[in-house]
């Protein structure tokens, strides 16, 4: 009887197991919230959403970073929403790099598939982490800490990242000065650099003198 009573129970807990939650594939057509998107109904979540496709071609590296970075972050790959984890693709052009930037909700670490890099991170004690990477190389890259890569090579560089978040963003420090309408004198005042080269940036970066 008890024996019978076990199995019973163990029985109803396998089967109770399958409503656990074992994903939640963003709902994209609700706004995302601080702990990510909600869920999709089950019964329209398919095998799909757990596949991204971006990463099959470069990405555009016309631009003034000669970079390009393709995210598959939650809003372009619902299937990891929930996940703590995401990734992205890095084209960086000859000459390339990712200015200074930091990704405030993950840890990062990027594997060299192609070129040669020079990257590194700067600690909250101000203390610098600087290195080359070569194919097949990984770096870590702490989560918070502003850090960039260079293509210091003579071909085209590609790499990707895994990150420890669905939503790690992205703080460009350069665009976060420079590509808006902060106003010059506040930017002498707190940066010490001078008009001229604030002036340079804002036009390089798109923002307004
Ligand atoms: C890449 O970006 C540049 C600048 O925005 C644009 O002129 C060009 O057409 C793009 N190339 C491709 C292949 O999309």
């Amino acid at each position: 009887m008890m024996f019978l009573l076990i199995l019973f129970t163990s029985a109803s807990l396998f089967s109770s197991s399958s409503n656990a939650l074992d994903f939640c594939v963003g709902d994209l057509s609700a706004p995302q919230g601080p702990a990510g998107y909600s869920c999709k109904e089950g019964e329209a979540v398919t095998v799909k959403d757990f596949v991204f496709s971006g990463f099959r071609v470069a990405g555009n590296t016309s631009n003034v970073m000669k970079a390009a970075v393709t995210p598959a972050f939650s809003t372009q790959f619902p299937g990891v929403n929930g996940l703590d984890v995401s990734l992205a693709r890095l084209d960086l052009a000859v000459g390339g790099r990712t200015a200074m930037h930091t990704h405030p909700e993950a840890t990062e670490v990027l594997i060299i598939i192609q070129g040669t890099l020079c990257a590194g991170f700067i600690s909250s004690t101000n203390k610098v982490y600087l290195t080359s990477l070569h194919e097949g190389d990984v770096m870590a890259f702490p989560q918070g800490l502003t850090h960039f890569q260079i293509n210091v090579g003579k071909t085209p560089a590609l790499a990707f990242a895994s990150f420890s978040s669905t939503s790690p963003g992205i703080y460009f420090m350069d665009y976060a000065w420079f590509a808006n309408d902060l106003p010059t004198q506040i930017l002498q005042e707190t940066t010490f650099l001078d008009s001229d080269q604030i002036k340079k940036l804002k036009e390089l970066l798109g923002g307004i003198n």
